[in-house]
């Protein structure tokens, strides 16, 4: 057995880890109080940080309630003309695949109830500068230093993805 081969494995569970933590997020809208009336979403969604990929998902009441995107006219004065999308299953998860800002309201009167909710979607952190010329993983025998890269590829990409 080589003697790297018990650093290589805690290498690569850390790596596993490291994976599932860039996992693409899903913001549940209101958290734990769902899609519903009488909540002010702006102070929902300022508490949260959105990246191209992530996930956005509305739960509500199917029968009172639904989803609709529209644009910042449509968010400002609770219309649905020139929607770009509709849901209504309750459980509507939406995927957020641009960098821009969204705008989500309820029809059915519940926009004028405050069920409206604008997310500015950032994109993803650029990819990272080459680690190839490091001082330290460049002493490192190869196996090690490919993990090393690898790691500063998924810290860097996971950097901020919260
Ligand atoms: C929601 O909170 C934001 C930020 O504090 C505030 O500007 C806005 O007026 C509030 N909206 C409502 C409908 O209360
Ligand atoms: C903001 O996030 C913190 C920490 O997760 C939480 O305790 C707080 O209730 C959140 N506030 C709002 C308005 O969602
Ligand atoms: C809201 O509607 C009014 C007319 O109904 C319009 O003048 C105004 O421009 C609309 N708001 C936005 C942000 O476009
Ligand atoms: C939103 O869409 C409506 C209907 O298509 C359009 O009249 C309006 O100008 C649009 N508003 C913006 C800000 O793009
Ligand atoms: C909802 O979206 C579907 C397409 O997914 C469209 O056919 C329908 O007209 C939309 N409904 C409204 C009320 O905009």
């Amino acid at each position: 057995m080589s003697r790297s081969a018990p650093l290589l494995q805690v290498a690569s569970a850390v790596l596993l880890l490291l994976v599932s933590s860039c996992a693409a997020t899903d913001h549940i809208v209101g958290a734990n109080k769902g899609w519903n009336p009488g909540l002010n979403y702006t102070l929902w969604a300022n508490n949260h940080t959105f990246y191209v990929a992530d996930l956005i998902s509305f739960r509500y009441q199917k029968t009172q309630y639904n989803v609709f995107e529209v644009n910042q006219t449509g968010y400002d004065n609770c219309t649905t003309e020139g929607a770009t999308g509709n849901w209504s299953s309750g459980k509507d998860f939406i995927l957020l695949d641009k960098a821009k800002r969204y705008y989500f309201i309820c029809a059915n009167g519940g926009c004028f109830s405050g069920m409206k909710v604008s997310v500015l979607v950032h994109p993803l952190p650029p990819p990272p500068k080459s680690s190839m010329t490091d001082h330290t993983s460049a002493a490192a025998p190869p196996p090690i230093r490919i993990l090393g890269v690898i790691f500063g590829a998924l810290l860097s990409a996971c950097f901020g993805m919260d």
